[in-house]
Order: structure tokens, then sequence, then C-alpha cells
């Protein structure tokens, strides 16, 4: 049985045969291949920046440099920045795609609430993206987020997790660094997989 989720899960990348209809733009816009086009790209460019990114007191400093000062940095930048905005574009306008066509029905639930979970982390991605620039504005976002934050039951806490406890150690963006690129990216990374696993699992795209 372990062996052939296995290898349905590896068959899904390719499967042998899908429905004629599933190739049509109006099935789907590609909505959810351009939000993944917009999450490769993303983590394409991520990777570049960290090699100079640091987190913390020099934040600032690292990206004005990583504009001015590397070759292609600034663009390397501006890639990451922008493609984060589309991804947020296009994951919301894949939701509204599926509710229009009522394709969160069975046997599709579990791709819903995948879904949800996912777009919830792409939206804390980008916000945490924005904090990890260090400066005045992310500043502001982050006194805005702790706030809120606050007004959840345990949101205390919750602050403390997400944003850490400030210290003279722990430069205010150091936490949500980890966040940014470890634990939302990972978490976003293995549902969408899971997510295309499901989609073919329940036989393609619907209604078709
Ligand atoms: C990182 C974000 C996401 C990616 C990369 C992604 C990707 C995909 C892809 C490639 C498909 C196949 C059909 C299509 O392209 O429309 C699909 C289907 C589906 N997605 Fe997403 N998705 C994401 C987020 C979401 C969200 C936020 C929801 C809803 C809350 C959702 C719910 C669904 C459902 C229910 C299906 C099956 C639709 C059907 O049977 O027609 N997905 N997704």
């Amino acid at each position: 049985m372990v062996k052939k989720e296995k290898s349905s899960f590896i068959g899904h990348i390719r499967p042998r045969q899908i429905k004629a209809g599933a190739l049509r733009l109006r099935a789907t816009f590609c909505l959810g291949g351009f939000s993944f086009l917009a999450f490769t790209i993303l983590t394409i460019t991520g990777v570049l920046l960290m090699f100079y990114y640091q987190p913390g007191d020099k934040a600032f400093a690292t990206l004005s440099e990583i504009d001015s000062a590397l070759p292609y940095g600034g663009f390397i930048r501006s890639l990451h920045f922008w493609a984060g905005q589309l991804m947020v574009i296009s994951v919301f306008l894949h939701m509204v795609r599926v509710v229009w066509t009522r394709s969160y029905r069975p046997i599709s639930e579990l791709n819903w609430i995948v879904g949800v979970v996912l777009f919830v982390s792409t939206v804390i991605l980008d916000y945490s993206g924005y904090l990890l620039r260090g400066g005045q504005e992310s500043g502001a976002a982050a006194s805005v987020g702790q706030t809120l934050l606050r007004t959840l039951p345990g949101g205390q806490a919750l602050a403390i997790v997400f944003f850490g406890q400030p210290s003279p150690l722990n430069g205010s963006t150091i936490n949500v660094f980890v966040w940014h690129i470890f634990i939302l990216s990972g978490i976003a990374g293995f549902l969408q997989m899971f997510h295309f696993w499901r989609v073919r699992k329940n036989g393609g795209v619907r209604p078709l």
C-alpha cells in the first residue's frame, strides 16, 4: 500500500492521461500554476539574496549594498519583491476561481483546507518579507502586527513566538527571518506538493 502511494506521488508529476478540458485556459486560468511559478521564482531569488543579506541590525545596510554594489543585486531583489506581490494576487484569484466553479465540494474538501492554509502562509510570508527590510516602515508594520496579535487569546505569547523577545543580541528581524526563510517557506513548499498530489488523486481539476 505504502509502495503504491509512493509511486502515485511520483506519477502525478507526469500523469499518463488527463481530461482534455483541463487544458482549456478557461478551466483554471492557470492561476494555480501561476502561483507555483511565482513561488519557484521566490525560492530561487530568495536563496540568492541569502548569500548576502544579514538579519538583525545590519538588515537595512545589507539590502542597500545588494541594491547598489552587487552585480544584478537590485534586479534579483526586485524580482523577489514583485514575485511576492504577484503570488498573493494569483493565490487569491485562484481561490476565487475555486469558489466560482464550486470546486471546494466533495471530493476536494481536503484540498480546500490545504488551500486555506496555503493562502494564510502566503500572506504571512509577504508580510514577514516586508519586515525583513529592517527600515522604519518595517518597524511600523511590526508594531501593527504585534498589536493585532495581542488582541487574540494567547496573543502575547504568539507575538513573542513570531516577533521574538527584543534584546541587544536579537535584532528585531532575526526571529522573523527564521519564520520567513525556513518555517513558513518550508510549510508552503511542502503543502504545495501535497496540494498537487491531491488534485491528481481526485482525478484532475473540477468540474469537468
Ligand atoms: C501556494 C498557493 C497555491 C498553489 C501553488 C495552488 C496550485 C493549484 C493547482 C496547480 C491546481 C490545479 C488547477 C488550477 O491550476 O487551478 C490547484 C487546484 C485546487 N486548489 Fe490550489 N493552489 C494554491 C492555493 C489554493 C488556495 C488558497 C485554495 C483555496 C482556499 C486552493 C484550493 C484548490 C482546490 C479546491 C483545487 C482543486 C480545484 C478543482 O478541482 O478544480 N488552492 N491548486
